[in-house]
């Protein structure tokens, strides 16, 4: 695995085309201070595993996460961050698979980080052919996020069509990739969001509500909205008062899935909110569901995640673009409150 770049010996020259830039972090700390970029050498793959040129790769919260050591799992350092991106492979270690995928254009799935780098080793097959029709931008933001919606509306929640769905940060890309859920298998969403603005998007984008913590009160608006039930779903990646606020708002026998901890703060539940509702609060990985599934569901779910980025259903708004020298600009734009659409990586 890309587990993060290889370490260049003190005074050790090699030819130009041996090299290859990283991002690389030796302490965790603020992005925009502690990333660099450093030449390294050019990994070769071994048995199993495929060397992929990067094209593009997007700065998530998560991948921010863990340079700042927030992370439910965290790398050895120096290491390289990135949990996703989109490139083409160059070479290929022994095996089938990898031979198979050479030449390919390929998203690249790297639960353990590493792909803002030139170049990055990958098992072969956590790499997945994107269908044509699907730009470079969208294929590098394949997995993380439309991974996550898909699997905990349909595999985890198994929202009932006609049902009511709160979800907060309703405005990030997966928000939206909810929204967009929402439309297709027939539920309804209220929306939490921090600004206004944002908002007016989201009912645009097909949101049946819109609350805006700013002045509105999650719980008093969500029961004005289901004649007073609740709502049997909910999803949160804030916590804080935010997330807490949700869990007064469940229906009886409702679920919370926690899913982001953007807030960074603890959610605190009254008690009798979780004990008169029979409510439940679960928490959702991606990673750790990933794990437990074996190659014909993924392969499933990599067959729909392509089919909706063909169609164009779970576009991500991309907002700005860096390279690679520019790490620092491109961490403080990702972490930019209010800033509109994804932060990408290009690679040269
Ligand atoms: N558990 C998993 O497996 C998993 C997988 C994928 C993603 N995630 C999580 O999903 C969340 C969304 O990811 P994304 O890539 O879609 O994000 P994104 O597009 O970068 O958007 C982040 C959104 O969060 C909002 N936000 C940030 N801090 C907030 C706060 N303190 N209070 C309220 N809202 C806040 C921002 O609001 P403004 O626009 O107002 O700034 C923005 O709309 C993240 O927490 C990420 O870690 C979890």
């Amino acid at each position: 695995m890309g587990r993060g770049p290889c370490r260049v010996g003190r005074g050790q020259r090699r030819a130009y085309d041996e090299g290859m830039k990283a991002v690389v972090f030796d302490r965790f700390g603020d992005p925009a201070e502690v990333l660099q970029v450093r030449d390294v050498p050019v990994p070769q793959p071994a048995a199993g595993q495929v060397r992929v040129r990067m094209l593009a790769s997007p700065v998530n919260p998560s991948d921010l996460m863990v340079v700042r050591g927030l992370y439910g799992r965290l790398p050895n350092l120096p290491a390289t961050p990135g949990f996703e991106g989109v490139g083409v492979v160059e070479a290929a270690g022994p095996g089938l698979l990898g031979w198979l995928r050479k030449g390919k254009r390929v998203a690249v799935l790297n639960a353990h980080g590493g792909t803002w780098q030139e170049q990055v080793l990958v098992p072969a097959r956590q790499v997945v052919p994107i269908a044509v029709g699907v730009s470079d931008q969208q294929a590098a933001m394949f997995f993380v996020n439309p991974a996550t919606a898909l699997v905990m509306i349909r595999h985890v929640l198994r929202v009932p069509r006609g049902a009511w769905l709160l979800q907060t940060a309703a405005g990030s890309a997966l928000g939206r990739m909810v929204i967009r859920l929402s439309k297709l298998d027939g539920f309804r969403t209220i929306n939490v969001v921090r600004r206004r603005e944002q908002g007016e998007e989201l009912l645009r984008l097909g949101a049946d509500a819109v609350i805006c913590t700013a002045d509105e009160a999650i719980d008093e608006r969500v029961r004005a909205l289901t004649d007073g039930k609740g709502v049997p779903c909910a999803l949160d990646a804030v916590g804080g008062a935010t997330g807490s606020a949700v869990v007064s708002a469940l229906a009886p026998g409702g679920r919370l899935l926690v899913y982001g901890t953007l807030a960074g703060e603890p959610l605190t539940i009254p008690p009798r909110a979780l004990m008169v509702a029979d409510a439940h609060v679960e928490g959702f990985w991606l990673s750790n569901w990933a794990r437990r599934q074996g190659v014909l569901p993924m392969l499933r779910l990599f067959r729909q995640i392509n089919a909706l980025l063909a169609d164009g259903q779970f576009a991500t708004e991309v907002g700005a673009t860096f390279t690679l020298d520019e790490i620092q600009q491109a961490a403080r734009a990702a972490e930019t409150p209010g800033r509109t659409g994804k932060v990408l990586l290009r690679f040269a």
